[in-house]
């Protein structure tokens, strides 16, 4: 069978090798060969039900896309490299297949459409399984916050000491943002799932097709309004690089933490031996290499996105084939979001936290300054005042290398009359933690409300997770039924 470009019939002769190369997509899209064979079900069972197609061939067609997808499923679909994409490659392999009228799944539809679908398609699974590692690494930070709501930790500010805090809330602090990328996934979920299927090349197309029906087929919401702007945008898949890009910050960011954490000087966490390193010439060495690529991995998301943005800058309408520029970044760094939230899930569940330690180190830093300026005001004297009085305490407790809690009621109170013995139980630090009772606060009961509300979103959001997934599924068995 003659291998050729879908359009050569204009031509009189065929690209040099090296353009072919250049231009060919099938590194990237030959991850979509099952969407694209699902799409091209969808396609030819509408045009049979239309009646644009007979229905006798539309039957043939669609028994040899089944047996392609068997053959992509096993990983047996070969893919020559001097057919520029994986449509064309389908399409051929149809026509090997089922003879002439293979030619037939093509009407009605261009690979304009036809890419758009694929990715769409190929998206929402991404999406939905970005959301899955999310909930589970949700659920671990859950699960230990709730054991650890009431180890006192030094809270930073500027990576100075802050004010006392408890680990658990400190972990409820990643988990939260984590929720915010959930939702913002599923935020984009709802805007990849919709189906520009039969927008053809840009201006829709004179048979009679059902795009409805195709779109249902295929388990998306509705098909999309304006074929013109279905072939021509990607703002669907930059939703998912900035997506994607947000989970790869918090991720880095809370693996900064495990590097700085799990240093001796920190000495807060253990990390467990499967997720570290050692080194090729010091022996003594235990290092955090993990967390470290994760960190590192955030360049993956960013740059993704940036070359998706700079792609998409002043494109004219409609399709263009810089739009193809728009997969093998963005599927690297999905990719590496997902093994990403997977790795730190790992660290996470198998660290040990040194909470003694954790403990002794809150006991530096004039942590409990604001909570000895807090009683004051209880007593009666503007906060401002109190802020100074306290400052001053701390300024002669630095030079004399004294904490606040080291000094008499005496010494005390050369700074304010106002300190009475009660001063001494309010700022220690367990009590400061404990006092931070308002609404998101870090008291113990405050971090059980936190984390049964995280755990309650991430539940519901599961489920409807889970139900999107199923419902793509029965799409599935019904295209192949
Ligand atoms: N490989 C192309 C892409 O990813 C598929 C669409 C090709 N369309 C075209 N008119 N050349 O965008």
């Amino acid at each position: 069978m003659d291998r050729k470009a879908l359009w050569s019939g204009r031509f009189e002769k065929g690209m040099d090798k090296s353009v072919l190369a250049f231009s060919s997509s099938l590194e990237d899209d030959s991850a979509l060969a099952f969407y694209d064979v699902m799409g091209s079900l969808a396609h030819v069972r509408m045009l049979g039900e239309t009646g644009v197609l007979p229905s006798d061939d539309a039957q043939l067609i669609s028994g040899a896309l089944k047996t392609i997808l068997r053959d992509v499923e096993d990983g047996r679909l070969e893919l020559d490299d001097s057919l520029e994409d994986v449509h064309t490659n389908i399409e051929q392999r149809l026509t090997e297949i089922v003879g002439p009228s293979g030619g037939m799944l093509h009407t009605a539809r261009s690979r304009n459409d036809q890419i758009a679908t694929d990715f769409r398609m190929y998206l929402r699974d991404e999406v939905l399984e970005i959301v899955r590692g999310l909930s589970l690494l949700q659920r671990t930070l859950i699960k230990r916050a709730e054991e650890e709501a009431h180890s006192v930790m030094p809270g930073y500010t500027h990576l100075q000491h802050a004010q006392p805090v408890s680990l658990g809330f400190h972990l409820m602090a990643h988990a939260f943002r984590l929720d915010r990328d959930a939702e913002r996934l599923m935020e984009a979920f709802r805007r990849i799932n919709v189906c520009p299927l039969g927008s053809a090349a840009m201006a829709g197309t004179t048979y009679p097709i059902d795009r409805r029906r195709s779109a249902e087929l295929l388990a998306f919401s509705a098909p999309s309004d304006n074929a013109m702007d279905s072939v021509s945008d990607r703002d669907f898949v930059l939703d998912a690089a900035y997506c994607a890009m947000t989970v790869a910050l918090h991720l880095s960011s809370l693996c900064e933490e495990l590097v700085m954490w799990s240093s001796p000087e920190f000495g807060f966490v253990e990390m467990d031996d499967s997720y570290s390193t050692g080194s090729s010439i010091m022996p003594q060495k235990k290092n955090p290499d993990i967390a470290e690529l994760v960190r590192g991995r955030v360049g993956r998301a960013a740059g993704a996105l940036s070359s998706l943005l700079i792609t998409l800058k002043g494109l004219p309408m409609a399709y263009n084939r810089d739009l193809q520029e728009d997969k093998a970044t963005t599927m690297r760094s999905l990719d590496s979001v997902r093994s990403s939230l997977a790795m730190t899930e790992g660290m996470l569940s198998t660290l040990s936290f040194d909470t003694a330690r954790m403990r002794e180190m809150s006991d530096n830093g004039f942590i409990n300054a604001t909570d000895l300026a807090d009683y004051l005001v209880g007593k009666g004297m503007p906060f401002r005042q109190a802020h100074e009085a306290v400052a001053a305490a701390v300024r002669e407790c630095i030079a004399a290398g004294l904490r606040l809690e080291d000094l008499s009621l005496q010494q005390l109170r050369s700074y304010s009359e106002m300190i009475d013995e009660d001063a001494l139980d309010i700022i220690g630090v367990e009590e400061c933690m404990r006092r931070r009772s308002s609404y998101g606060g870090t008291a113990p009961q405050c971090v059980a409300v936190q984390a049964t509300e995280c755990l309650d979103r991430v539940m519901r959001r599961e489920s409807a997770a889970d139900e999107a997934m199923r419902r793509i599924d029965a799409a599935w068995e019904h295209l192949l039924g």
